[in-house]
């Protein structure tokens, strides 16, 4: 499925090229679909890119550090693999050729509840620094389970996402007739999460001292109740515009909310994240970490676990660049008055980001 790592890739436009070339229409369309009419998908890039920077200028940049803490660990950037099911379909080996690229390069990786090869095999596959989602189909008894097993296999946190009460309608998918393997046994006409309701975060936080993220808060009015409960970290999210359509750009709600939150917990962010710029901006206007969807699996589709190194090199690389352009040797330095608001340039999509390529989702 996924050639060996002998092009020497030096862009990300590049890798998202040779992903397209390796995956088949199925993997292809559900890894960069979003729901609908892919609105949300869109304006998530339209609000990064209605980010414009401030650079600052005779700073002396020689020595540039783009480390960053995640709870008591050391990461080498502040990105985190967001939590992907079915990535199985995507690269040989799933969430175990995942954790081995991101424990190589040095960055966490949230693993999914619906991905395979599952808790135990993916943290024996690499060390990486680990977070578990769930995705709740059973009782209290099921996700205390889930927690102990996370526990034991050495998972840093806990992570429920929240923004899935409904199973969405994936057009791309549903024309495709492309079953994702975890949800070809899911119980017939399941409403995915929509029994879930604060009773069940009170009950957790109640229960578990484990750091609990909520993730696909998109709302003040939630970020609010979210620290009201005592979650450790509000995860900006709309799922990379898979769920919910017609919802705003994730980079458009982030401000707002880290103000809401005012220190009381993280704020992580995730939502059409894929430059090395994209990163910086979260990080000036206030996110802790930036969770990446996609980018990271077009890396492993392009070459498996060193295809996602690469990508985390040159992202790197980006973020490297940008810093020192910007006049700063950290992230500690970034402030709000690094960026201000600008009108885009380009129309959004999914791989606006890569506009030497044109649009791959149309090759
Ligand atoms: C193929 C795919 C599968 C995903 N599966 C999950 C999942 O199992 N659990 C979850 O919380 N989010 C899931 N997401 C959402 C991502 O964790 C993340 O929120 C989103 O992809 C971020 O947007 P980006 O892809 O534009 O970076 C998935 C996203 C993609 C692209």
């Amino acid at each position: 499925m996924n050639a060996p790592h002998t092009e020497p890739f030096l862009t990300l436009q590049e890798i998202v090229a040779a992903a397209r070339r390796n995956l088949a229409p199925g993997p292809w369309s559900y890894l960069v679909g979003g729901a609908e009419t892919e609105t949300t998908v869109r304006r998530n890039r339209q609000a990064l890119d209605s980010i414009a920077f401030r650079p600052r200028v005779l700073r002396d940049v020689s020595s540039i550090d783009s480390s960053a803490d995640f709870f008591d660990k050391k990461i080498r950037l502040p990105v985190m693999l967001a939590p992907i099911g079915g990535l199985e379909s995507i690269v040989e080996g799933g969430a175990a050729s995942a954790a081995r690229g991101a424990a190589q390069f040095g960055v966490p990786l949230m693993l999914s509840s619906v991905c395979q090869p599952g808790l135990e095999a993916t943290a024996a596959a690499a060390d990486s620094v680990r977070v578990f989602q769930l995705y709740v189909r059973g009782g209290d008894a099921w996700v205390d389970d889930h927690v102990k097993r996370a526990l034991d296999h050495g998972y840093a946190a806990f992570c429920l996402t929240v923004d899935v009460a409904m199973y969405s309608r994936r057009e791309r998918d549903l024309i495709g007739r492309f079953v994702k393997p975890w949800r070809a046994t899911a119980p017939a006409g399941s409403n995915f999460q929509s029994g879930l309701s604060w009773d069940q975060v009170k009950r957790f936080k109640d229960k578990h001292g484990v750091p609990l993220v909520l993730k696909g808060i998109a709302t003040v009015e939630d970020a609010e109740i979210a620290v009201q409960h005592g979650v450790e970290v509000v995860y900006v999210s709309n799922h990379g515009g898979r769920q919910l359509d017609h919802g705003l750009g994730s980079a458009s709600v982030l401000p707002q909310i880290v103000a809401a939150v005012g220190g009381r917990a993280e704020v992580w962010v995730d939502g059409g994240f894929m430059r090395g710029t994209d990163v910086v901006k979260a990080i000036a206007l206030g996110a802790k970490t930036v969770g990446l969807g996609r980018l990271p699996c077009l890396g492993l589709a392009a070459a498996g676990a060193p295809g996602l190194v690469r990508a985390l090199e040159i992202l790197e690389n980006e973020i490297q660049t940008c810093l020192g352009l910007l006049g700063v040797t950290s992230f500690a330095e970034l402030t709000p008055r690094h960026v201000t608001a600008a009108a885009p340039v380009a129309e959004p999509g999914v791989f606006s980001a890569f506009p030497l390529l044109g649009d791959p989702a149309d090759h």
